[in-house]
Protein backbone atom coordinates (compact mmCIF):
# COMPACT_ATOMS: atom_id res chain seq x y z
CA UNK A 1 0.00 0.00 0.00
CA UNK A 2 1.35 3.48 -1.16
CA UNK A 3 0.27 6.30 1.69
CA UNK A 4 1.81 9.80 2.67
CA UNK A 5 1.44 12.34 5.21
CA UNK A 6 1.81 15.85 4.90
CA UNK A 7 2.42 18.25 7.83
CA UNK A 8 1.93 21.61 6.40
CA UNK A 9 1.71 25.41 6.86
CA UNK A 10 -2.01 25.28 5.18
CA UNK A 11 -4.06 22.76 3.99
CA UNK A 12 -4.11 22.45 0.08
CA UNK A 13 -7.90 22.70 -0.13
CA UNK A 14 -7.18 26.38 0.89
CA UNK A 15 -8.05 27.51 -2.98
CA UNK A 16 -9.67 30.08 -5.64
CA UNK A 17 -12.22 27.61 -7.56
CA UNK A 18 -11.65 25.32 -9.63
CA UNK A 19 -11.71 26.36 -13.42
CA UNK A 20 -11.25 25.04 -17.10
CA UNK A 21 -8.34 26.21 -18.72
CA UNK A 22 -8.27 26.57 -22.45
CA UNK A 23 -4.34 26.40 -23.09
CA UNK A 24 -3.67 25.12 -26.30
CA UNK A 25 -1.11 21.96 -25.35
CA UNK A 26 0.20 18.52 -27.30
CA UNK A 27 -0.75 16.12 -24.59
CA UNK A 28 -2.48 14.02 -25.32
CA UNK A 29 -4.70 11.10 -22.61
CA UNK A 30 -6.87 8.70 -24.36
CA UNK A 31 -5.45 6.19 -26.45
CA UNK A 32 -8.52 4.84 -28.56
CA UNK A 33 -10.08 4.56 -32.14
CA UNK A 34 -12.57 7.50 -30.96
CA UNK A 35 -9.77 9.61 -30.73
CA UNK A 36 -8.42 11.34 -33.93
CA UNK A 37 -5.43 12.36 -33.12
CA UNK A 38 -4.57 8.87 -32.32
CA UNK A 39 -3.26 6.35 -35.21
CA UNK A 40 -2.76 2.37 -34.81
CA UNK A 41 -0.30 1.54 -37.03
CA UNK A 42 2.32 -1.71 -37.49
CA UNK A 43 5.07 0.98 -38.91
CA UNK A 44 8.55 1.36 -37.88
CA UNK A 45 9.07 5.02 -36.57
CA UNK A 46 11.70 6.86 -35.64
CA UNK A 47 11.31 10.66 -34.35
CA UNK A 48 14.03 13.11 -34.30
CA UNK A 49 14.92 15.45 -30.88
CA UNK A 50 12.48 18.00 -30.10
CA UNK A 51 15.50 20.09 -30.01
CA UNK A 52 15.17 23.38 -28.16
CA UNK A 53 12.23 25.59 -27.94
CA UNK A 54 11.58 28.46 -29.47
CA UNK A 55 13.32 31.61 -27.97
CA UNK A 56 10.10 33.72 -29.66
CA UNK A 57 7.87 31.33 -27.73
CA UNK A 58 8.48 31.23 -23.75
CA UNK A 59 8.04 27.20 -22.68
CA UNK A 60 7.81 26.09 -19.35
CA UNK A 61 7.97 22.16 -18.25
CA UNK A 62 4.62 21.50 -18.61
CA UNK A 63 3.51 23.54 -21.73
CA UNK A 64 6.92 22.41 -23.61
CA UNK A 65 5.29 18.34 -23.40
CA UNK A 66 4.25 16.81 -26.64
CA UNK A 67 2.67 13.40 -26.80
CA UNK A 68 4.51 11.01 -28.97
CA UNK A 69 2.80 7.74 -28.53
CA UNK A 70 0.73 5.90 -26.26
CA UNK A 71 -1.56 3.48 -25.78
CA UNK A 72 -4.86 2.49 -22.86
CA UNK A 73 -6.42 5.30 -21.44
CA UNK A 74 -5.96 6.90 -17.86
CA UNK A 75 -9.87 6.48 -16.94
CA UNK A 76 -9.83 3.32 -17.50
CA UNK A 77 -6.59 3.02 -14.95
CA UNK A 78 -3.99 1.21 -17.88
CA UNK A 79 -1.96 2.06 -20.55
CA UNK A 80 1.00 4.59 -20.74
CA UNK A 81 2.11 7.57 -23.10
CA UNK A 82 5.33 8.68 -24.40
CA UNK A 83 6.44 12.29 -24.18
CA UNK A 84 9.21 14.41 -25.58
CA UNK A 85 9.65 17.82 -23.76
CA UNK A 86 11.37 20.91 -24.51
CA UNK A 87 11.37 23.94 -22.15
CA UNK A 88 13.02 27.11 -22.43
CA UNK A 89 11.75 29.44 -19.28
CA UNK A 90 11.14 28.19 -15.31
CA UNK A 91 7.96 28.37 -13.90
CA UNK A 92 7.15 31.24 -12.09
CA UNK A 93 4.84 31.08 -9.45
CA UNK A 94 2.98 28.37 -10.97
CA UNK A 95 2.55 24.35 -10.44
CA UNK A 96 1.91 21.75 -12.08
CA UNK A 97 -0.03 18.22 -11.12
CA UNK A 98 -0.92 15.46 -13.26
CA UNK A 99 -3.90 13.38 -11.95
CA UNK A 100 -3.75 11.14 -14.58
CA UNK A 101 -0.32 9.40 -13.75
CA UNK A 102 3.17 9.06 -12.74
CA UNK A 103 5.78 10.64 -14.81
CA UNK A 104 9.13 9.22 -15.25
CA UNK A 105 11.31 12.09 -16.33
CA UNK A 106 14.63 11.37 -18.17
CA UNK A 107 16.44 14.87 -19.14
CA UNK A 108 18.44 14.54 -22.25
CA UNK A 109 20.17 18.92 -22.26
CA UNK A 110 19.78 20.38 -18.94
CA UNK A 111 19.33 20.05 -15.66
CA UNK A 112 15.80 20.24 -14.06
CA UNK A 113 15.35 21.56 -10.93
CA UNK A 114 12.52 20.22 -9.43
CA UNK A 115 10.68 21.21 -6.17
CA UNK A 116 7.40 19.31 -5.08
CA UNK A 117 5.69 19.31 -2.38
CA UNK A 118 7.85 16.84 -0.40
CA UNK A 119 10.43 18.65 -1.23
CA UNK A 120 13.79 19.21 -4.22
CA UNK A 121 15.42 17.23 -6.57
CA UNK A 122 18.17 18.39 -9.14
CA UNK A 123 17.74 16.34 -11.57
CA UNK A 124 20.59 16.02 -14.35
CA UNK A 125 21.33 14.15 -17.86
CA UNK A 126 22.12 10.60 -16.82
CA UNK A 127 19.30 10.43 -14.11
CA UNK A 128 15.58 9.85 -14.03
CA UNK A 129 13.01 10.89 -11.46
CA UNK A 130 9.60 9.69 -10.84
CA UNK A 131 6.82 12.12 -9.86
CA UNK A 132 3.92 10.02 -8.64
CA UNK A 133 0.05 11.23 -10.08
CA UNK A 134 -1.13 13.61 -7.62
CA UNK A 135 1.71 15.40 -6.32
CA UNK A 136 2.10 19.00 -7.38
CA UNK A 137 5.56 20.42 -8.41
CA UNK A 138 7.27 22.97 -10.08
CA UNK A 139 10.55 23.33 -12.63
CA UNK A 140 13.10 25.16 -12.89
CA UNK A 141 15.94 25.37 -15.77
CA UNK A 142 19.24 26.21 -13.86
CA UNK A 143 21.19 25.32 -17.11
CA UNK A 144 18.70 27.19 -19.90
CA UNK A 145 17.12 25.24 -22.38
CA UNK A 146 15.70 21.97 -22.05
CA UNK A 147 14.86 18.60 -23.66
CA UNK A 148 13.96 15.07 -22.47
CA UNK A 149 11.68 12.21 -22.34
CA UNK A 150 8.98 11.47 -20.08
CA UNK A 151 7.11 8.30 -19.45
CA UNK A 152 3.89 8.64 -18.15
CA UNK A 153 1.78 5.38 -16.76
CA UNK A 154 -1.92 5.04 -15.50
CA UNK A 155 -3.07 2.69 -12.71
CA UNK A 156 -0.02 1.44 -11.94
CA UNK A 157 3.39 2.42 -10.33
CA UNK A 158 6.77 2.08 -10.65
CA UNK A 159 8.17 -0.57 -8.90
CA UNK A 160 11.69 -2.54 -8.80
CA UNK A 161 11.95 -5.66 -11.06
CA UNK A 162 11.58 -9.26 -9.01
CA UNK A 163 14.90 -10.16 -9.41
CA UNK A 164 14.00 -14.49 -8.67
CA UNK A 165 17.53 -16.09 -8.61
CA UNK A 166 19.68 -12.97 -9.85
CA UNK A 167 19.04 -12.54 -5.42
CA UNK A 168 19.45 -9.49 -3.59
CA UNK A 169 22.54 -7.66 -5.63
CA UNK A 170 21.35 -7.07 -9.10
CA UNK A 171 20.27 -4.40 -11.80
CA UNK A 172 19.13 -0.95 -9.49
CA UNK A 173 19.44 -1.42 -5.67
CA UNK A 174 17.34 0.27 -3.84
CA UNK A 175 20.05 2.25 -1.84
CA UNK A 176 20.77 4.28 -4.92
CA UNK A 177 17.49 5.86 -5.20
CA UNK A 178 17.56 9.36 -3.61
CA UNK A 179 14.16 10.99 -1.66
CA UNK A 180 13.69 14.33 -1.05
CA UNK A 181 13.20 15.78 2.12
CA UNK A 182 10.98 17.82 3.20
CA UNK A 183 11.40 21.59 2.12
CA UNK A 184 8.92 24.40 2.89
CA UNK A 185 8.90 28.06 1.81
CA UNK A 186 6.91 30.41 4.20
CA UNK A 187 5.32 32.88 0.85
CA UNK A 188 1.94 34.37 0.98
CA UNK A 189 1.42 35.81 -2.39
CA UNK A 190 -0.18 34.61 -5.22
CA UNK A 191 0.08 31.43 -7.05
CA UNK A 192 -1.14 29.72 -10.22
CA UNK A 193 -1.60 25.84 -10.17
CA UNK A 194 -2.15 23.71 -13.23
CA UNK A 195 -4.06 19.84 -13.14
CA UNK A 196 -4.34 17.41 -16.55
CA UNK A 197 -7.17 15.34 -15.78
CA UNK A 198 -7.56 12.88 -18.78
CA UNK A 199 -5.73 15.04 -20.78
CA UNK A 200 -7.52 18.28 -20.30
CA UNK A 201 -6.44 21.12 -18.07
CA UNK A 202 -7.86 22.91 -15.48
CA UNK A 203 -6.61 25.79 -12.96
CA UNK A 204 -6.84 27.55 -9.60
CA UNK A 205 -5.09 30.32 -7.66
CA UNK A 206 -4.12 30.64 -4.12
CA UNK A 207 -2.90 33.69 -1.82
CA UNK A 208 -0.09 31.26 -0.76
CA UNK A 209 2.84 29.22 -2.14
CA UNK A 210 1.73 25.49 -2.69
CA UNK A 211 5.14 24.46 -1.32
CA UNK A 212 4.60 24.77 2.75
CA UNK A 213 5.18 21.06 3.80
CA UNK A 214 7.14 21.34 6.96
CA UNK A 215 7.53 17.12 7.27
CA UNK A 216 6.39 14.34 5.41
CA UNK A 217 6.44 10.86 6.21
CA UNK A 218 5.03 7.63 3.76
CA UNK A 219 6.02 6.08 1.24
CA UNK A 220 4.45 7.37 -1.90
CA UNK A 221 7.00 10.26 -2.57
CA UNK A 222 9.08 11.15 -6.03
CA UNK A 223 12.54 9.79 -6.51
CA UNK A 224 15.67 9.92 -8.81
CA UNK A 225 18.45 7.65 -10.01
CA UNK A 226 21.18 7.83 -11.67
CA UNK A 227 21.32 5.39 -14.29
CA UNK A 228 24.90 4.55 -14.40
CA UNK A 229 24.46 2.98 -11.08
CA UNK A 230 22.29 -0.05 -12.43
CA UNK A 231 24.19 -3.98 -12.01
CA UNK A 232 23.42 -5.26 -15.23
CA UNK A 233 23.76 -8.50 -16.14
CA UNK A 234 25.84 -10.35 -18.93
CA UNK A 235 25.59 -13.59 -20.91
CA UNK A 236 28.98 -16.19 -21.92
CA UNK A 237 26.62 -17.39 -24.36
CA UNK A 238 23.64 -16.48 -25.95
CA UNK A 239 21.97 -12.72 -25.62
CA UNK A 240 19.86 -12.19 -22.83
CA UNK A 241 16.53 -10.35 -22.65
CA UNK A 242 16.64 -6.31 -22.55
CA UNK A 243 15.15 -7.29 -18.76
CA UNK A 244 18.35 -7.74 -17.73
CA UNK A 245 18.95 -4.15 -18.00
CA UNK A 246 15.84 -3.14 -16.37
CA UNK A 247 15.63 -0.38 -13.73
CA UNK A 248 12.01 0.08 -13.32
CA UNK A 249 9.13 -2.04 -14.34
CA UNK A 250 5.09 -1.16 -13.92
CA UNK A 251 2.46 -3.76 -13.37
CA UNK A 252 -0.45 -4.40 -16.43
CA UNK A 253 -3.75 -6.13 -15.36
CA UNK A 254 -2.50 -9.13 -16.85
CA UNK A 255 -0.81 -11.47 -15.13
CA UNK A 256 3.20 -11.83 -15.74
CA UNK A 257 2.58 -8.76 -18.64
CA UNK A 258 4.57 -5.45 -17.88
CA UNK A 259 3.02 -2.43 -18.77
CA UNK A 260 6.29 -1.57 -19.43
CA UNK A 261 9.91 -2.09 -18.55
CA UNK A 262 12.12 0.69 -18.21
CA UNK A 263 15.73 -0.37 -18.86
CA UNK A 264 19.22 1.19 -19.24
CA UNK A 265 21.80 0.26 -21.90
CA UNK A 266 25.77 1.15 -19.93
CA UNK A 267 28.99 0.77 -21.11
CA UNK A 268 29.82 -3.06 -21.10
CA UNK A 269 32.59 -5.77 -21.73
CA UNK A 270 30.71 -8.10 -24.39
CA UNK A 271 33.30 -11.53 -24.26
CA UNK A 272 30.47 -13.87 -25.66
CA UNK A 273 31.57 -17.03 -27.14
CA UNK A 274 30.40 -18.77 -30.06
CA UNK A 275 27.04 -16.80 -30.67
CA UNK A 276 25.80 -14.14 -32.58
CA UNK A 277 26.54 -11.29 -30.29
CA UNK A 278 23.73 -8.43 -31.76
CA UNK A 279 20.61 -8.33 -31.21
CA UNK A 280 18.76 -11.40 -33.03
CA UNK A 281 16.30 -10.55 -35.16
CA UNK A 282 13.08 -10.84 -33.38
CA UNK A 283 9.48 -10.12 -33.21
CA UNK A 284 8.02 -9.05 -29.39
CA UNK A 285 4.53 -8.94 -28.16
CA UNK A 286 5.53 -5.69 -26.64
CA UNK A 287 6.17 -2.95 -28.29
CA UNK A 288 9.76 -1.81 -28.40
CA UNK A 289 11.36 2.22 -28.24
CA UNK A 290 14.21 3.74 -27.23
CA UNK A 291 15.68 7.02 -26.20
CA UNK A 292 19.63 8.08 -26.01
CA UNK A 293 20.71 9.98 -23.30
CA UNK A 294 24.32 10.65 -24.85
CA UNK A 295 26.32 8.81 -27.19
CA UNK A 296 25.85 6.67 -29.85
CA UNK A 297 24.08 3.58 -29.84
CA UNK A 298 25.69 1.05 -31.45
CA UNK A 299 23.21 -2.02 -30.77
CA UNK A 300 20.59 -1.42 -33.61
CA UNK A 301 20.37 -0.93 -37.34
CA UNK A 302 18.88 3.01 -37.05
CA UNK A 303 20.50 5.81 -35.98
CA UNK A 304 19.78 7.72 -32.56
CA UNK A 305 20.97 10.89 -31.40
CA UNK A 306 20.20 11.94 -27.96
CA UNK A 307 16.68 13.09 -27.07
CA UNK A 308 15.49 10.86 -30.20
CA UNK A 309 12.97 8.19 -30.17
CA UNK A 310 12.49 4.89 -32.33
CA UNK A 311 9.47 2.57 -32.08
CA UNK A 312 9.25 -1.27 -33.87
CA UNK A 313 5.49 -2.08 -32.86
CA UNK A 314 4.39 -5.28 -31.51
CA UNK A 315 5.12 -8.53 -33.56
CA UNK A 316 6.78 -6.54 -36.17
CA UNK A 317 9.90 -8.05 -37.31
CA UNK A 318 13.11 -5.94 -36.84
CA UNK A 319 17.37 -6.57 -35.85
CA UNK A 320 20.18 -5.68 -37.15
CA UNK A 321 21.58 -4.46 -40.64
CA UNK A 322 22.91 -6.56 -43.21
CA UNK A 323 26.32 -5.03 -42.71
CA UNK A 324 26.29 -5.60 -38.76
CA UNK A 325 25.33 -9.09 -39.67
CA UNK A 326 28.25 -9.58 -41.75
CA UNK A 327 30.49 -8.36 -39.25
CA UNK A 328 29.30 -10.35 -36.91
CA UNK A 329 29.43 -13.38 -38.24
CA UNK A 330 33.01 -12.92 -40.18
CA UNK A 331 35.06 -10.99 -37.21
CA UNK A 332 36.54 -12.91 -34.33
CA UNK A 333 35.22 -12.84 -31.23
CA UNK A 334 37.43 -11.03 -29.19
CA UNK A 335 36.47 -8.92 -25.78
CA UNK A 336 35.01 -6.07 -26.55
CA UNK A 337 34.04 -2.60 -24.61
CA UNK A 338 30.70 -1.79 -25.95
CA UNK A 339 28.92 1.38 -25.74
CA UNK A 340 31.69 3.61 -24.11
CA UNK A 341 30.20 7.38 -23.29
CA UNK A 342 26.88 6.03 -24.41
CA UNK A 343 23.59 5.69 -22.19
CA UNK A 344 20.14 4.43 -23.74
CA UNK A 345 17.10 3.90 -22.65
CA UNK A 346 15.34 0.97 -23.98
CA UNK A 347 11.52 0.34 -22.59
CA UNK A 348 8.57 -2.11 -23.65
CA UNK A 349 5.23 -0.94 -24.00
CA UNK A 350 2.94 -3.95 -23.55
CA UNK A 351 -0.40 -4.09 -24.41
FE1 LIG B 1 13.71 -5.27 -30.41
Amino acid sequence: MFARWFYRIRPAVAHKPLRPLSTKHDMVASFGLHNPNVHFTPFTFEWGPLGQASTSDPTSFWKGIKTIAGHGDPTLKEGLAVHQYAANVSMGKQAFVNHDGDFLIIPVQGRLDIQTELGRMMVCPGELCVIQAGLRFKVVLPDGPVHGYIQEIFGAHYELPELGPIGSNGLALPKDFEVPVASFDIDSSDWEVVLKLAGELYHYSQNHTPFDVVAWHGNYSPYKYEMTKILALSSMKDQLDPSAYCILTAKSKITGVSLSDFCAFTPKWVNSLDSFRPPYYHRTMASEMMGMIYGTYAGSSKTLSPGALTCDNSFVAHGESYQAWKKATSEALEPQFQGEGTLSMPFSLAR
